[in-house]
This record gives structure tokens, sequence and C-alpha cells, in this order.
């Protein structure tokens, strides 16, 4: 076996940041969905990209997501591979014919991006909260955006900072050309593209496994992408017209995301429902937190930023947030360390994480904190 023991012991919980946990529901689908070597049948795992049996799972995958966003009729969805580092690449380049495009750095994730997009053609940084490893986030005003800009590039969700901004930030910007990062809040929350250009993200957060990335698209922007000269599996434009099968699809990691978003239906029913509970599984810990400051520390200070998915907060040391981390994994509740450039407590907490869970989580934090005091 692969695994070890350790890792096959029950859980209650798993906070991991991506990969990340994936509704019980769509676990006992997919084990259904793999043949016994004895009792045979043509699975997902064996399956062309090409055939009817494959479409039957992609195209009702876009359509929930259609659904569940309401996107506007020229917008359309594409499955790609190579993750939403990929993105980060494949939109500079496809815009090298256009104005620059201007970028909000407000984390890692956006650090990240601006460095790819300057591999290939210039950029205008509009903030860039780095140097002040992102307390915040900048307070910009429409003032300080170019209309004539190819796009307007920002992350909704910083993953490792746990900053988080809402649509009432981005429409105050006055923009109709955003491209946001949505990897770690997609179908978090329901959004109004009509100012988006595109919204892309990696699925291995909350759509599913690694394999897998979704870009919502405005017609009109890919299609004025220039490929010329480009490798055709780095141009946007060719991989969209191609309906998410340019070469070979990643079939089965394309079936979970499809599993997974019938399962948001049919539980929420609608984002409005996720971003409930979403915000009730913030708040929850986010009480505890700011009940006990002498145990623990919110890294944004900032409560209308503070992130509903990736709640980061800091303890007296190092030793201590180890074995606090510690002993919330003999209680079944694994995956709190802070990403590595971060330190500190991380609890992500994606749709498939649910509020009952959270709240085991909360109380054990109150419980911890009361003892220390
Ligand atoms: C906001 C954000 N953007 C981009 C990425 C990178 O995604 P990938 O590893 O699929 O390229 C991550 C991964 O954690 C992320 O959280």
């Amino acid at each position: 076996m692969l695994l070890s023991e350790n890792q096959k012991k029950a859980v209650k919980s798993i906070y991991n940041a991506g990969p990340a946990a994936l509704p019980a529901e769509v676990l006992r689908q997919i084990k259904a969905a793999i043949p016994d070597a004895e009792e045979r049948f043509e699975s997902v795992l064996e399956i062309g990209h090409r055939t009817p049996a494959f479409e039957d799972i992609l195209r009702p995958l876009e359509q929930n997501i259609r659904e569940l966003y309401a996107l506007p009729e020229d917008f359309s969805i594409t499955f790609l591979q190579g993750g939403s580092h990929t993105i980060f690449g494949m939109v500079p380049i496809g815009t090298r014919h256009l104005k620059d495009p201007q970028f909000v750095i407000s984390g890692r994730w956006g650090v990240r991006a601006a460095a790819d997009a300057e591999r290939v053609r210039p950029i205008e940084r509009v903030a860039d909260t780095s140097e002040k490893r992102f307390p915040e986030y900048p307070d910009l005003g429409a003032g300080q955006f170019r209309k004539d800009a190819a796009y307007t590039y920002f992350v909704t969700n910083e993953t490792v900072q746990g900053l988080q901004i809402h649509e009432p930030t981005w429409k105050s910007w006055g923009q109709t050309n955003l491209v946001a990062d949505m990897s770690s809040d997609l179908l978090s929350y329901p959004v109004d593209f009509s100012p988006f250009q595109m919204a892309f993200a990696c699925a291995q957060k909350n759509l599913g496994i690694a394999g897998v990335t979704v870009a919502i698209t405005r017609d009109s922007f890919v299609e004025n992408m220039e490929d010329k000269g480009l490798p055709e599996m780095f141009s946007l434009k060719k991989l969209a017209a191609a309906k998410s099968c340019y070469n070979t699809a990643p079939v089965f990691a394309v079936f979970v995301s499809r599993l997974v978003s019938d399962w948001v239906r049919s539980e929420f029913g609608s984002l409005a429902a996720v971003k409930k509970e979403s915000e009730a599984k913030a708040k929850a810990i986010y009480d505890v937190v700011d009940s006990f400051p002498e145990t623990f520390q919110a890294c944004v200070k900032n409560k209308a930023q503070r992130s509903n998915i990736n709640a980061v907060f800091r303890m007296r040391d190092q030793q201590t947030e180890k074995e606090f981390i510690e002993l919330c994994r003999k209680q079944g509740m694994i995956g709190l360390r802070g990403h590595r450039s971060m330190g500190g407590v991380r609890v992500s907490m994606y749709n498939a994480t649910r509020l009952a869970q959270v709240k085991v989580l909360a109380s054990f934090m109150r419980d911890y904190a009361e003892k220390q005091s």
C-alpha cells in the first residue's frame, strides 16, 4: 500500500490548503466508479476523451458552473491542464499586442502571477504590498487605474496570507477589464461577471482534485488574443476554441470536478447558500481567535479583509504552534500548518469542510485557550 498506517488513521476533518478535502458523497461516488479487478467494466479511468461518455461528464460540469454563477451568454468555460500557474503565463502572452496590463499585488499568488507575466511582457503594478509583507489589501480608487490596460489582474483570495476581497472592492475600481485568480474561493459566493473578462481557478481546492484548471472567459477577450508564433498548447485562444478537448483531457480529474459541481448544486442549491455557510465557518474560528488575544493573534487585522476560506493566525511562538497543531492532529483535525513562507496556523475551510466540523475545531480552540489563561 502506498499510504502509511499513520495516514490511514480515521480523521474528523481535513484542513489542507489544496489539494484539499472532498465531500464524503463524492468519495463514495468515486469509489463506485472504479471497478474491482475481478469485476470488469469500462471505467472512467479508461475511457477516451473524445467519446460520448466523456461528453456526458464534461458538458453537465460546464453547465453546473454556468448556472451556479448565472454566467452571461458571451462567457465560455474551458478546462485546461497545468494548474493556475499555466494561466499566469497564458494570459499575458496572448495579450502582448495590447497595452500593459495592470496588477494589484496583495499576496504571494499575485507576486507569482506578476513575475510570470513580466517574463513575457511589461506590466504595470498599480499596487504591491510585498515590502510590508501584505498586512492588508491596498486601498485603491478608480483614479489609480487606466481604462486602456489589456486587463486588470488581481487575486480574490490570497490563500497563503488569508486575505480576501469581495465585490464592493473590485467594483469600486470602476474597471470592466478584470481578470481574477479565484483559485481558492471559486464557487464560494455569487459573482456578477459583468466587469470581468476572465476568472480562473485550479480545481484542487473547491472543485475536485489536481489535474484540471477552469477558465471562465468572455469570448471577445479570448478571440482577441494573439497567438502567432506560439506553440498551440500555450494559446488560450486555441484551447478555448477546442472546447476543452484540444489534446487528451484529464478525464478522471474532470470527472471528479463534475461530481463536486453536482454536489454543490444538490447540497447548497445556490452560491448564496454556500456563501452563508462559508461566512458562518469563518466567524466560528475568528470569534475564538479574537476572544483570546493572549493565545491567538489573527494575521489579518482588518476584519473586512479576513478570508472566509483560509483563516491564518499565530500563537506565542513556533514551538507553541507546532504543539497546538499536533494536539489537533491527535483529535483527528489535520492539515493546519501555515504555508511554509508564512508559518502560523492556517484553517482552510473549502466547501467540503462543513460548519459542524469547523465548530468542533472552534470549540477545541476555545478549550485550549481557556486552559492557557
Ligand atoms: C490563489 C492561488 N493561485 C494559484 C495557485 C497555484 O495553483 P497551481 O498549483 O494549480 O498552479 C494557488 C495554489 O495554492 C492559489 O492558492
